[in-house]
C-alpha cells in the first residue's frame, strides 16, 4: 500500500528520494518521511498529508546526504499524522526504518520491548521492528545492521517489505522482503544504487534492477550488492532490464493520469495484442504461458482470483474462456477464495488477474492453488512482480504502468488477455477450428480503432456529466457479458466521485432493487444490439415507468432507443464479445467527467491506494 524508496551514491539522495516518492505517492498518502545519514546523525523529516508538505518542510529545514531513505503510508495502525509517519527511528537514534505490511504480533513484541524500557514514540506495528533492530544490534549482531536486521525480523509475524540504514555502519542500506507486503527492487548505476517497492519510483535513474524474492536481504552499499537469504547463504542474483519508457509516465496534454490513461486505451490494447497473433497462420502465440497442448488437454476447469476492478475483468474472461475453450470457469474474489479450503487439484488452472501483481490477497489464492498442486498463471502488468515470478506461466498485459489508482487501461487489456488465452486454450485444445480463430483474430485487430472511435464521444459524455453529477445514486444494468460491466462502471463512479453506485443484473431488478428507483436515480443501461437487447429494452421501460432518468449505452444506428431513453451513448459495433471493451470506456468516461466536476482528486480518491499489499 506504502511506497519505499532508498538511495546510496554519490549525490545528494534528498531530490531522488522525493522524486521517487512522487511516483510512488498513488499507492498511499495519508503521510510522508525521509530520513537522511549526515553528519554523524540521522535525520528525520516528516508529514502528515502529501508530499508537498514534506517538501515545504525539506525547505524550511533542509537536510541533505548521499544515502538514505523516504516513505509514502497508507495507515494501518495508528492514525495519520506526523508521529505514525515513516521513516521511525530507533529509541538511541541508531536505526532507522520505513516499512510496508503488518507486524501482526506487534502488540506482544511492543509489550516485551517497553518492559524492557524501550520508549515507543509513534502508535505503529512498524516501530517494534527499528527497536528490535536497535536490540539485537547491542545483543548478539555486534552492531551490524544486515545481521541485527536478520534477527530482528525472524521475530516477526506477516509479510514485509523493509528497508533500514544504521548511523554505526553509514555506507550500506539493508532491504528485508518477506511474504508478499510488496516488492523491493534494487536498481544498479555507476557509484550509486536504488530501492524501491515500485519500479517507476526509480525508472528515470536506472533500467536495470532484480528483484527480491520472499525471505532475501540485500545489502546496498555505494558500489556494490549482495543478496543473500536470510538464513545467511548468498544468492546469484542478475539485474533484469525493464523497458518501461517513463515518458509514458507523465501526464503530458492531460489534465489527471486518469484521463491519459483512459485515452492511452487504444494504444495499450495495441501492445497488448502485438505478437501475439500471427493473422497469416490464423494462430495465438503465447510462448510465456509455458503451455503444451498436452498439458492444455488436461485442463477441466479454469479457476479466476482477483481483487476489485480485476474481478470484474475475470467475470468477462469467464465468458471467453467458456465459450472459445469449452471449460468450466470459476470466478473468486482472492480475499475469499483461500479460506473456502477450495477443491484444487493439476486438472485445474487457476489463473490470477492482478495489475499490480502484488495484491496480497491474490497473491495468497495463488500459493494455496500452487500448495494444491495445481497450474498457475497470471495476467499482471508490472514486470517482475510477484504474480509473475511465482506463476508457472503469464501474460502481460503491456498496458505500461497505470499511475491513477483508478484502473481503466489494465482493466481493458487484462480482458483483452484473457481473449487471448482463451482462443489459445481454443486452439491448443482443439476446440477452435483456424477458420474461427481468424474471425476472432480479425474482430480482435479492429479493437484499437473502435476504442478510438469510443472516445470521441468525450464531448457529449462531458455534457452528460454536467447534467447528472449532482445525483447521490445511480444504478447501472447489463446482462450477460455486459453485466460485469454495469458492475465495474458503478466502481469507477463510486471511488473516484463518493456518489453511490450499485451494478445489478437487468433481470434481478424486480427481485428487489426496482424499489429504488424514482426521479432522483440515473439508470445507467448497457443496451447494446446481442441477444439480450429486447429484454434491455423492457428494463428501460420499466425504469422510465418510475421516472428514473435513463442514460442507455447503444449500438450505432438503433434508433428504437432514442425514443425510450432520455441519453444515448452510441458506440460502433463490434462482435458481442468483444463490445464490453468499449462500452467500459464510455462508462471510464462518464465516470472521470462527474469527478472532475464534483471537484473530486481524481487520481488519488480518499482511502484508496494502487497497490492493495494488506489485508
Ligand atoms: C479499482 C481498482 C481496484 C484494483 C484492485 C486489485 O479501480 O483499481 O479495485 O483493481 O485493488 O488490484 P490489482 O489488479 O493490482 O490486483
Amino acid at each position: 500500500m506504502c511506497g519505499i524508496v532508498g538511495y546510496v551514491g554519490v549525490r545528494d539522495a534528498v531530490p531522488i528520494i522525493l522524486d521517487g516518492l512522487q511516483r510512488l505517492e498513488y499507492r498511499g498518502y495519508d503521510s510522508v518521511g525521509v530520513a537522511l545519514y549526515a553528519d554523524n546523525v540521522i535525520q528525520v523529516r516528516r508529514q502528515a498529508g502529501k508530499l508537498a508538505n514534506l517538501r515545504q518542510c525539506v525547505e524550511a529545514e533542509p537536510v541533505s546526504g548521499t544515502i538514505g531513505i523516504g516513505h509514502t503510508r497508507w495507515a494501518t495502525h495508528g492514525a495519520p499524522v506526523e508521529r505514525n509517519a515513516h521513516p521511525h527511528l530507533s529509541m538511541n537514534g541508531e536505526f532507522v526504518v520505513v516499512h510496508n505490511g503488518i507486524v501482526e504480533n506487534y502488540l506482544e513484541l511492543r509489550e516485551e520491548l517497553s518492559a524492557e524500557g524501550v520508549i515507543f514514540k509513534s502508535d505503529t506495528d512498524t516501530e517494534v521492528i527499528v527497536q528490535l533492530i536497535e536490540e539485537f544490534a547491542s545483543n548478539g549482531a555486534h552492531g551490524d545492521v544486515a545481521e541485527a536486521t536478520r534477527l530482528a525480523v525472524q521475530q516477526l509475524r506477516g509479510a514485509h517489505a523493509i528497508v533500514v540504514m544504521s548511523r554505526r555502519q553509514p555506507d550500506r542500506l539493508v532491504a528485508v522482503r518477506i511474504g508478499n507486503a510488496g516488492g523491493i527492487a534494487v536498481g544498479t548505476g555507476e557509484h550509486e544504487h536504488f530501492i524501491a517497492s515500485d519500479i517507476p519510483a526509480i525508472l528515470d535513474y536506472t533500467h536495470h534492477m532484480l528483484f527480491l524474492e520472499s525471505r532475501q536481504m540485500a545489502i546496498v552499499k555505494r558500489d556494490s550488492y549482495e543478496i543473500q537469504t536470510l538464513g545467511g547463504q548468498s544468492v546469484h542474483a542478475l539485474p533484469q532490464s525493464i523497458p518501461y519508457d517513463p515518458i509514458s509516465a507523465v501526464k503530458g496534454e492531460f489534465k489527471h493520469f486518469m484521463q491519459k490513461e483512459i485515452f492511452d486505451q487504444a494504444r495499450s490494447i495495441t501492445d497488448t495484442i502485438g505478437g501475439r497473433v500471427d493473422f497469416e497462420n490464423s494462430q495465438v502465440v503465447l510462448p510465456s504461458l509455458n503451455l503444451t497442448a498436452e498439458r492444455a488437454q488436461q485442463i477441466e476447469r479454469v479457476v479466476t482470483v482477483a481483487c476489485g476492478t480485476s474481478y470484474y475483468s475475470g467475470l468477462i474472461g469467464k465468458f471467453f474462456i467458456e465459450q472459445l475453450a469449452r471449460l468450466n470457469v470459476e470466478v473468486d474474489y482472492g480475499s475469499e477464495y483461500r479460506y473456502r479450503d477450495p477443491i484444487l487439484d493439476e486438472t485445474t488452472a487457476v489463473l490470477a488477474i492482478t495489475q499490480s501483481g502484488e495484491t496480497v490477497d491474490t497473491l495468497a489464492a495463488m500459493e494455496e492453488a500452487r500448495d494444491k498442486g495445481a497450474l498457475v498463471w497470471s495476467i499482471v502488468n508490472a514486470v517482475g512482480s510477484q504474480a509473475m515470478r511465482i506463476a508457472d506461466g503469464y501474460i502481460s498485459m503491456n498496458a505500461g504502468p497505470e499511475i491513477g489508482v483508478a484502473s481503466t487501461k489494465a482493466f481493458t487489456t487484462s480482458v483483452v488477455d484473457q481473449y487471448l488465452l482463451a482462443l489459445y486454450l481454443g486452439q491448443l485444445r482443439g476446440k477452435l477450428a483456424p477458420d474461427a480463430i481468424r474471425i476472432h483474430a480479425q474482430a480482435l485487430a479492429r479493437l484499437p480503432d473502435l476504442v478510438g472511435r469510443t472516445l470521441e464521444l468525450e464531448g457529449a459524455i462531458r455534457e452528460l456529466a454536467h447534467q447528472v453529477y449532482s445525483y447521490t445514486n445511480f444504478l447501472y444494468l447489463g446482462r450477460g457479458i455486459n453485466y460485469p460491466i454495469a458492475l465495474e462502471g458503478a466502481l469507477k463512479l463510486k471511488e473516484i466521485s463518493y456518489i453511490h453506485a450499485e451494478g445489478y443484473p437487468a433481470g434481478e431488478m424486480k427481485h428487489g432493487p426496482i424499489a429504488l428507483i424514482d426521479e432522483q436515480m440515473p439508470v445507467v443501461a448497457i443496451a447494446l444490439k446481442d441477444k439480450v437487447y429486447d429484454k434491455m429494452l423492457s428494463q428501460i421501460e420499466q425504469a422510465k415507468a418510475r421516472d428514473a432518468i435513463v442514460i442507455a449505452l447503444a449500438t450505432e444506428g438503433d434508433t428504437v432507443i432514442q425514443t425510450k431513453a432520455d441519453h444515448v451513448l452510441y458506440l460502433p459495433e463490434t462482435s458481442p464479445l468483444l463490445a464490453p471493451v468499449l462500452s467500459v470506456v464510455a462508462l471510464q468516461l462518464l465516470a472521470y467527467d462527474v469527478a472532475v466536476r464534483r471537484g473530486a482528486d481524481v487520481d488519488q480518491p480518499r482511502n484508496l491506494a494502487k497497490s492493495v499489499t494488506v489485508e
